[in-house]
Formats: C-alpha cells, sequence, structure tokens
C-alpha cells in the first residue's frame, strides 16, 4: 500500500474523507465543516444516536452533490479522557475493516481535532498508519481466486495542516511503515503451511530478509552442531528427515561496536510432540511453533529499517519434531552445548530443548543482554488466555523495561514468579536436569528450565504461545499469525537507543 502524507486543502476531492471522533463531543469547527459539506447528516446522524463515538465504533456517510470528498468515515475513539495510542491504532483497524468491506480502495484521513494526552504528532500517525497496515494484512498465497472480501487498500493519504506538522506525519509514517514490514514478515511466515516450511525454508527466508537489508547472516548446518556437540537442539531434530539450522544474523547500528543485545526465537517449524504424540484436534495449528523465530526475524528487518543505533544478534534453533524410527524416546538423555545433560520425560517438551543450545550458543557474543521469545508453554494459554504473553526473567531492570514497552505498544506482558524452589521440579534422578516439571505451574518450569542455559548474561523469557497465533480474526489480526511481539521489542529497542 501506498503511504503519502499531504497538506491538508478545504477543497480536497477523495473517495473517502475519515475523521477521528471523541465520544460525546465533536468539535464546532468541524461539525460545521462537516455539515457544510454532507448536507447537516453528520449533526443528524449524532443526534439521532446513531453514532456517538465509542472506540472503534464507524458510520459511513455519502456527500450529496457536493464537491470535495465522495464519503465520510467517522471513527470513534471513545471518551476523550481515555484515548491512548492502543486505541488510536485499533479505531484505524476498524477504519479499514469498513473500507475493505465497502471495496474502497483510496482514503484520506484527517488527523486535525485529534487530542490524545502527552503524545506527538509524529506518535499519533504512527499509530493510525500501524493501524492501517496491520489490518489491512491477508495472507493470499494459496487462494486462487482472491475471495471477495480481499480487497486491500491501495492508497491513504494523511493530511497535515502545515509544513512542520507534515514532517512529523511523514517520519511517523516512515517508523510504522518499517515496524508494519517486520510484522508482515513474521505473520507470512507462520502462515506458511508446514510442508513448505522445513527447517531450511525458514534458514532461507532469513538468509534472503538479511541480504536485502544489510544484516549479516550465517548458518550453523546439521554437521557443524554436531561438531560443536549441539546435543539438545539435534536430539529434536532427528525425528525429521529435513535436518535443522541454527540461523544467525547479525546488525551493527551502533558505531561504537558496543555489546550486542540478542535475540533468540524458538524455531519448531511444525510440532508434532514427536513420540510423545499431540492429539489431531487442532494439531494444524502447531505450525505456529516458529512464532518466537518469525518474532526476532521481523524484529530484525524493522531495526535495520529503522536504521536503529544498536548491535543486534538473532540466534534461531529450526528444527521440526517429528515421530519416527529415528526419534528420541521418553527417556533419554542428551548431552547440551553447555555440557549439561538432559534427561526427556516428554518429547513434547521440545522447545526448551532446542532453546538451551540456542542460549548457551549466544553466550559467545557476550551479549548486554538476551531476550528470548517462544510459544513454550500450554501452560501459559491456561495462565493468562489470549490477552499477555508471560515474562520471566534473572534481571528485574530488563523485565520492568519490557513490561513498560508493552505497555507503551499494546503487546502486553504479565510476570510470572521465577523463585528457585521451582527448580526443584526438574531435578532429574538420571540426569542434570529433566525437561518437564509435572503440570503444576508448566509456564515457570519450562523457565526455570532454560535459566540453567542463561546464567551468564542478563535474561528474559517471553512465553508467547497464546499470543502468536489468532484463533478467529480481530481488529488488526486477521485468522492466523499474529506477529506478536516485534512492536513490543522495536518500542524496547528504540527505548534502550534512546530515541523513544
Ligand atoms: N509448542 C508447544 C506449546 C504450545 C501449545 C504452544 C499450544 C501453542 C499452543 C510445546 O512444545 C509443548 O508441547 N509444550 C508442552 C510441554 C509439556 C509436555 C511439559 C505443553 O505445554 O503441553
Ligand atoms: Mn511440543
Ligand atoms: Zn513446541
Amino acid at each position: 500500500m501506498k503511504i503519502l502524507v499531504k497538506k491538508t486543502s478545504p477543497t480536497i476531492t477523495t473517495p473517502c474523507l475519515i475523521f477521528f471522533t471523541p465520544e460525546g463531543r465533536t468539535s464546532p469547527q468541524l461539525l460545521a465543516q462537516l455539515d457544510d459539506h454532507f448536507c447537516q447528516l453528520v449533526t443528524t446522524a449524532q443526534r439521532s444516536n446513531e453514532f456517538r463515538g465509542r472506540h472503534a465504533e464507524t458510520l459511513l456517510l455519502h456527500a450529496v452533490g457536493t464537491s470535495g470528498p465522495n464519503r465520510i468515515l467517522l471513527v470513534g475513539i471513545g471518551k476523550a479522557g481515555d484515548a491512548s495510542l492502543d486505541k488510536l491504532r485499533q479505531a484505524a483497524g476498524s477504519a479499514v475493516a469498513v473500507l475493505k468491506q465497502k471495496n474502497i480502495s483510496k482514503a484520506t484521513f484527517s488527523q486535525s481535532d485529534l487530542v490524545i494526552k502527552k503524545t506527538t504528532a509524529e506518535q499519533q500517525a504512527q499509530a493510525i498508519v500501524e493501524g492501517i497496515l496491520l489490518a489491512n494484512y491477508q495472507y493470499l498465497r494459496y487462494q486462487h481466486p482472491a475471495p471477495d472480501t480481499a480487497k486491500p487498500l491501495e492508497q491513504l493519504v494523511l493530511l497535515a495542516a502545515d509544513a512542520k506538522t507534515l514532517a512529523l506525519l511523514q517520519r511517523g509514517a516512515n517508523r510504522a511503515e518499517a515496524i508494519c514490514a517486520g510484522v508482515h514478515l513474521a505473520r507470512d511466515l507462520v502462515n506458511a503451511p508446514g510442508n513448505l516450511k522445513s527447517p531450511e525454508f525458514l534458514a532461507m527466508q532469513a538468509v534472503a530478509m538479511a541480504e536485502k537489508n544489510g544484516i549479516k547472516a550465517h548458518l550453523l548446518d546439521q554437521a557443524r552442531l554436531q561438531q560443536l556437540g549441539c546435543g539438545a537442539l539435534l536430539g529434536v531434530a532427528q525425528g525429521s528427515t529435513r535436518p535443522p539450522y541454527l540461523i544467525v544474523l547479525e546488525y551493527a547500528g551502533d558505531p561504537t561496536g558496543a555489546a550486542p543485545l540478542a535475540l533468540v526465537g524458538k524455531g519448531v517449524t511444525f510440532d508434532t510432540g514427536g513420540i510423545s504424540l499431540k492429539p489431531a484436534d487442532k494439531m494444524d495449528e502447531m505450525k505456529m511453533d516458529m512464532g518466537g523465530a518469525a518474532t526476532v526475524i521481523g524484529t530484525m528487518l524493522a531495526a535495520a529499517r529503522l536504521e536503529l543505533p544498536v548491535n543486534l544478534v538473532a540466534v534461531v534453533p529450526a528444527v521440526e519434531n517429528m515421530p519416527s524410527g529415528n526419534a528420541i524416546r521418553p527417556g533419554d538423555i542428551l548431552t547440551s552445548l553447555s555440557g549439561k545433560t538432559i534427561e526427556v520425560l516428554n518429547t513434547d517438551a521440545e522447545g526448551r530443548l532446542i532453546l538451551a543450545d540456542a542460549l548457551t550458543y549466544v553466550g559467545r557474543y557476550n551479549p548486554r543482554a538476551v531476550i528470548d521469545l517462544a510459544t513454550l508453554t500450554g501452560a501459559c494459554i491456561i495462565a493468562l488466555g489470549n490477552q499477555a504473553a508471560a515474562i520471566l526473567g534473572n534481571d528485574d531492570k530488563l523485565i520492568d523495561q519490557l513490561l513498560q514497552a508493552g505497555q507503551r505498544s499494546g503487546e502486553r506482558l504479565w510476570q510470572l514468579p521465577l523463585w528457585e524452589e521451582y527448580a526443584g521440579q526438574i531435578k532429574s534422578d538420571f540426569a542434570d536436569v529433566k525437561n518437564t516439571g509435572g503440570r503444576p505451574a508448566g509456564t515457570i518450569t519450562a523457565a526455570a528450565f532454560l535459566q540453567k542455559f542463561a546464567d551468564q548474561y542478563k535474561w528474559a523469557h517471553l512465553d508467547i504461545a497464546g499470543m502468536a497465533w489468532e484463533d478467529k480474526g480481530k481488529v488488526g489480526i486477521p485468522r492466523g499469525g499474529s506477529g506478536f511481539g516485534v512492536r513490543l521489542l522495536i518500542d524496547y529497542l528504540l527505548d534502550e537507543a534512546g530515541r523513544a
């Protein structure tokens, strides 16, 4: 989609002019202007209580024999006091839903009159454009012809009151475009079906993205992983005929050569459970078990597009978890890259096995901090549902920074405790540690397992099991991969880079 920022004029021609309207009150000036064009329709609609400006409420009106816009779309942003960037983003998304449904492919947004406390015009433009781009996303690779409902918006104009605002809006729009490129890539990767999406496919997609964006990429193949001794990762991979990769991406944005921030993403391209086979119901969704990897790869793309002044390294262990004559069995003992031995009690707890080696490997970079993202436990969905990802870790400051980025971005996190007593549940009788801790506190014992491999640096773990996949589809996220975490991480990185 094309996004343009233009100076406003009283004689705008556009198929649809969009106004954000707070609940209860429309500024008299705006109202007069709208009524002028639309034969008092706006006042009439408000009087009839057909449109109150409730959050994400919409009203589409047609101009009657006037010049100027052909239509007007009022979009509620709710009570002025409660308005936030996240609400604005969602309101913009609900506008897109109307435009798509009515087959309107070009629209103009007016931001004048928008009041959101403690925000700049740049931030508002960013939120609006993000809302639009996220809602406009579709995965149509396998649908011929595209369904009727799939008419994306082609062009969008943002109106600026003056030259100074124009520059701000342009900056906000550019930022949103870079970030949403990352979210869209993450969604595409998650939505790709398991037959296409081998570990090699994921590796090739990451390399292609890196080459186009000035990011260094290298792949550790099976032979190299054997040489290094990545026994945990290789153990999970051995049930599949498709070989594993450890994908490493490096983005150098800070010329001072400061220690990198590291991102680690679980890349199980399909999780059958292995010999501890999952039930058939909804197993198709397990193509999303590389959601952490997708978010990390998407974040690298967005960071490069934004030219963030930070050094980043991304490590993605990519494997397929299959049952076969070669697969690992319950009771098997694997020797990880760290040297620690792991008793595999359940082959379906495979994410922590591959992450163990990835977390050890990333230590080579002496990272300033490590953040891992993983669709790690069903227990996380039981705890938090689909409203927040769980965060756990060994550094309160890092966790607080991420919690705040979650608040700002609307991609929320909720902290769970990682008291040392939980580690008691993963003590093994036969090895250094076992890969399951029973049903109680499943998300925490999974993190306690990871912690054993993340003791060299500041570390936070995000369990995104309930967030990586949108089951029904909602404003801004069609059914399928959500790209959850890209906006959150970029928000954190902007903060870290002092540019928020
Ligand atoms: N990938 C799953 C977790 C998952 C479940 C993600 C549902 C998204 C939706 C993970 O590999 C898994 O199977 N975890 C097991 C661990 C258990 C065997 C200790 C689980 O949560 O049941
Ligand atoms: Mn599993
Ligand atoms: Zn899994």
